[in-house]
């Protein structure tokens, strides 16, 4: 079964969690990882991230789109494509405490975007238990995380929840993920603060073959790795940029 959940607070027990804040935890999770990055740790709070800082960490997250204060980095993909050490430690708003509830929740936890898509699906083949986790924005529905969903539905094989149809409509009423995302709730405290070239940057499709994928839980938080390449594909580690 192929079931979406709307919500990050929605997350259930499912074999297969694929969580989903495309504006833009998880384009930051996955570009960190596929910039040099070895692992992220996710935390469920600003609070948590701070417990986790040690010399040799990156501090990553936002408060209202901005950079927490006394962080290393905010949360714009793109700050990640130059790797300060081995571990980012990251924390936001609502894509990285999903994260952390779909560890908890779930058997298995990928994290999604549309910089990662083709290789998210290739990583899916085969699984029957799948839920796709739409992260929201400030606890409501945002469209980027459905609009992604609903792309990743709509390329699955095997039954669909209405709630998977619903992501599917959603998808196809936008004609490419720019105007998706441009459309989203997300896109308002990015252009708030000065950030709207990340909506950009996070509507590149496919332009990395790396998924994160949760390894195991550390005081907390939600250790990311690079899974292991899916059959048939090579790891592309080297982002293209725009
Ligand atoms: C979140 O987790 O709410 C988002 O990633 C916010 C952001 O765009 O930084």
């Amino acid at each position: 079964m192929i079931d979406v959940a709307f919500l990050g607070t929605a997350v259930r027990p499912a074999g297969t969690a694929v969580v989903i804040d495309v504006l833009r935890a998880t384009s930051t999770i996955t570009l960190a990882l596929a910039s040099g990055y070895e692992r992220v740790l996710v935390a469920g709070s600003i609070d948590e991230a701070t417990a986790l800082r040690t010399p040799q960490r990156t501090l990553a997250g936002e408060v209202g789109c901005a950079r927490a204060p006394g962080f290393d980095l905010g949360n714009s993909p793109e700050e990640t494509l130059e790797p300060r050490g081995a571990e980012l430690v990251l924390a936001t708003t609502n894509g990285a405490p999903a994260i952390v509830a779909a560890a908890a929740a779930a058997d298995e936890v990928l994290v999604a975007s549309l910089l990662n898509m083709a290789a998210v699906l290739a990583q899916l083949a085969g699984r029957e238990d799948i839920l796709l986790v739409c992260a929201g924005t400030d606890a409501k529905v945002s469209i980027e995380d459905v609009y992604l969903a609903g792309r990743l539905s709509a390329k699955l094989d095997g039954e669909r929840s209405d709630a998977a149809r619903i992501a599917e409509a959603v998808a196809a009423a936008y004609p490419n993920a720019v105007d998706a995302l441009d459309a989203s709730a997300g896109a308002v405290g990015l252009r708030r603060e000065g950030l709207e070239s990340d909506i950009a940057f996070c509507a590149q499709e496919s332009i990395v073959d790396v998924v994160g994928r949760l390894s195991e839980t550390v005081d907390g938080a939600a250790l990311l790795t690079a899974a292991p390449a899916a059959a048939g594909s090579e790891p592309n580690r080297t982002p293209l940029i725009m």
